[in-house]
């Protein structure tokens, strides 16, 4: 894989995903690690958590799976926290290698973030989107996780997808008070998938108080993990 200085997030040292295969990754780690297309068979909603939003590819790559299958019933809530949320420039130069697979969501999408980017102020920032007849509820807390832990617990979230750069080059996002929170913030039921295995990502999950299991991870990742809240 060719690695390009543009797709290093320069604030970690560290990729934002892989250019080579990235929405495949993110589709295996994220969509089928929380089981998405099992559970909304059925419709009804479905609120997404995320620790770091970056291009806003495990966002899209959720809306292609909706899409491709016939979950338009399906009501999004999308809430994604982000301490640097990154010019629209800069998302279509991270995301082109995808243009072909996004399409129309690719397109649709940059028109929403270029319309929501340049009014983002510190907290949570609100917008109603609609991809091809899926309404999302979009929102972004802009800041730190830090802070984000430090709120009443206000979120119900079923599914996070944990992605805030690996443990080694940003251990802050892993910390027990943000794993905590995600706890709190999170359905009896609830689930969680993460890229990394590490020591150091399970320990604050599991005494938060999530059930966490090892799966094979994407490509030459050994292992990711599963998370459960029951
Ligand atoms: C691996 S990237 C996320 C990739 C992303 N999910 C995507 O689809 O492009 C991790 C993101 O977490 C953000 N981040 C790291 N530490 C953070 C913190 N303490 N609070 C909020 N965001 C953070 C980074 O700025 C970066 O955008």
């Amino acid at each position: 894989m060719i690695i390009q200085h543009s797709d290093i997030n320069p604030e970690y040292g560290d990729l934002y995903f892989s250019r080579e295969n990235g929405l495949e990754e993110s589709e295996y780690i994220f969509i089928d690690g929380n089981s998405i297309k099992e559970r909304i068979k059925e419709g009804g909603s479905l609120h997404i958590g995320e620790t770091g939003f970056g291009t806003g590819l495990n966002f899209l790559t959720l809306i292609k799976v909706l899409g491709a299958g016939d979950f338009s019933r399906v009501r999004v809530k999308y809430s994604s926290i982000e301490l640097y949320p990154l010019e629209p420039e800069r998302i279509r130069q991270l995301l082109s290698p995808f243009a072909e697979s996004l399409g129309d969501i690719l397109a649709h999408y940059e028109l929403c973030w270029a319309e929501l980017f340049p009014g983002l102020k510190a907290g949570w920032n609100e917008s109603r989107w609609n991809f091809k007849g899926i309404e999302v509820d979009f929102r972004l807390f802009y800041g730190d996780a830090q802070d984000w832990s430090r709120e009443e617990k206000t979120e119900e979230v079923d599914a996070w997808f944990l992605d805030g750069h690996s443990p080694d080059k940003n251990p802050e996002i892993w910390s027990a008070s943000i794993m905590k929170a995600v706890y709190n913030n999170t359905v009896t039921g609830g689930t969680l998938a993460s890229f990394t295995a590490s020591g150091t990502v399970k320990r604050p999950l599991r005494e938060a108080g999530f059930t966490i299991k090892r799966k094979k991870g994407f490509g030459r990742k050994r292992h990711m993990i599963q998370g459960l809240k029951s």
